[in-house]
């Protein structure tokens, strides 16, 4: 039923019972608690669908059509004209845009540990100031790098509720927003009690002892996660001095630019190879470094964990959570334009596989959890399937199977998927995957 035609039932309802002035009032009030309730559940729009043999069927745009019409043959007619026109549909119609690095960007190393983790590592705390002096807007990156004598590569990648939640360690800087039960931010309560609450998600050890570096920073210092963070973000603070206007970026804009301006700090760090920088984000920061590897080519391998809808699951699947959902509990994510595709994913010019494609020729890993159905594991696995022809171009293989995987059975070459038991998180299962993944991958950045 269309609102119109809810609407007009109701006044008939009206006119009929108006024959009866004493009912008047009882019917206006009928009229606006049945307009009303029609109007949220409208907002919610239908009801989540888990079922299969339920999705309408769709078609999937094809990344290598030319707005001409012509097919896209070849690696430079892709890089030169069709790469950079699909980048261009995701950010006039999903995510905005993401401006420059800003004049005046400077580093400061506030802390240095040469001896953690058992003394195997060297822990570096540095604050990235988006312009000149100290009051310019920053954000702190915190740095867990092996013990080597040649530079390493970095798993770089945002964390939710900030550094110090991340490892149980004193010494952590606290994030300057915590996020309270009550929806409040305060930067004084429970920072002790939430130190290294998140550390499952950061297997550092693991990570640490296999040769690599992790490099992290609180998302919130780009935008808190709300619909009124932009106010207090960059979207905000940085607009002059970035020359972009609020509106014309998102919340995942703003979360992605700031992965870039991480590796601008690694690419000056001698202790790291900056070509062998691995982005990986999980969930809505999942989308994130999606959105910051398709932009910002310097990251040498991109990883999703369980992005699902908004990353690397396809919207025309109507299964679990759709672009509505998303426009609906977090309207600051996307750019407003998303939100006329709230009923119809049928009319953006792209599908999620198309964002995926933008990551190549570089190794791409997809990975979903089976409990996470919300996100789509199918929807994740059938993108990653429909990447492959811009890998193959570069002569590449990608999943090279047409059938999801078994789960905890990682599949693919230079794109690889894996469903693993479990619910939504990131997990050492994970990260063991991943490392493996760049281990078989000796990339150096295409910049
Ligand atoms: C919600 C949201 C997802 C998102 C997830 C997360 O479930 O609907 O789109 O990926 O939060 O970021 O944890």
């Amino acid at each position: 039923m269309t609102p119109c035609i809810a609407v007009s039932l109701c006044l008939r309802g009206i006119s009929h019972l108006t024959h009866n002035i004493v009912n008047m009032k009882s019917a206006f009030i009928s009229f606006v608690i049945i307009v009303c309730s029609y109007g949220s559940s409208f907002a919610q729009g239908p009801p989540t669908n888990y079922d299969e043999s339920a999705i309408p069927s769709y078609t999937l745009p094809d990344p290598l059509l030319s707005p001409n019409g012509k097919a896209v043959t070849t690696v430079k007619e892709w890089e030169r004209k069709q790469r950079p026109y699909i980048l261009k549909l995701f950010t006039e119609n999903v995510y905005g845009k993401i401006p420059g690095k800003p004049a005046g960007m400077h580093f400061k190393i506030t802390e240095t540990d040469t001896a953690v983790l058992n003394g195997r590592a060297v822990r570096k705390q540095v604050t990235i100031y988006f312009g000149e002096g100290d009051a310019a807007p920053s954000m702190d990156l915190l740095l867990y790098l092996p013990k080597a004598n040649k530079p390493v590569a970095v798993f770089a990648g945002l964390n939710f509720n900030g550094n110090h939640t991340i490892a149980a360690d004193k010494a952590i800087k606290p994030a300057k927003y915590i996020k309270r039960k009550d929806g409040q931010l305060s930067d004084s309560e429970a920072i002790e009690a939430s130190r290294g609450s998140t550390a499952s998600r950061w297997p550092l050890e693991e990570i640490i002892s296999r040769g690599y570096g992790v490099a992290t920073a609180h998302y919130y210092d780009l935008e808190p996660d709300d619909k009124d963070g932009w106010k207090q973000g960059i979207r905000t603070t940085m607009k002059d001095a970035l020359h972009i206007a609020t509106g014309a970026w998102s919340a995942i804009g703003a979360w992605s630019w700031g992965l870039s301006r991480i590796q601008d700090y690694l690419e000056s760090d001698a202790a790291v190879d900056a070509g062998r920088t691995i982005l990986i984000g999980h969930s809505r920061l999942g989308k994130t470094a999606l959105w910051a590897g398709a932009n910002d080519q310097r990251f040498s391998i991109v990883i999703s964990n369980n992005s699902g809808e908004g990353g690397a699951a396809l919207s025309r699947r109507i299964f679990g959570e759709t672009i509505r959902n998303l426009n609906t509990s977090f309207p600051h994510w996307f750019i407003a334009r998303y939100k006329s595709y709230n009923d119809h994913p049928e009319m953006l010019p792209v599908d999620q596989h198309m964002l995926l494609s933008l990551i190549a020729p570089r190794p791409l890993y997809v990975a979903s959890a089976e409990e996470d159905q919300w996100a789509d594991p199918k929807g994740e696995f059938l993108s990653a399937k429909n990447a492959e022809p811009v890998y193959a171009l570069y002569k590449l293989q990608g999943l090279t199977v047409n059938e999801m995987p078994a789960v905890n059975t990682p599949v693919g070459e230079t794109i690889r998927y894996h469903i693993r038991t479990g619910k939504h998180d990131v997990t050492l299962y994970d990260w063991q995957q991943y490392i493996e993944f760049a281990e078989s991958k000796k990339v150096v950045s295409d910049k």
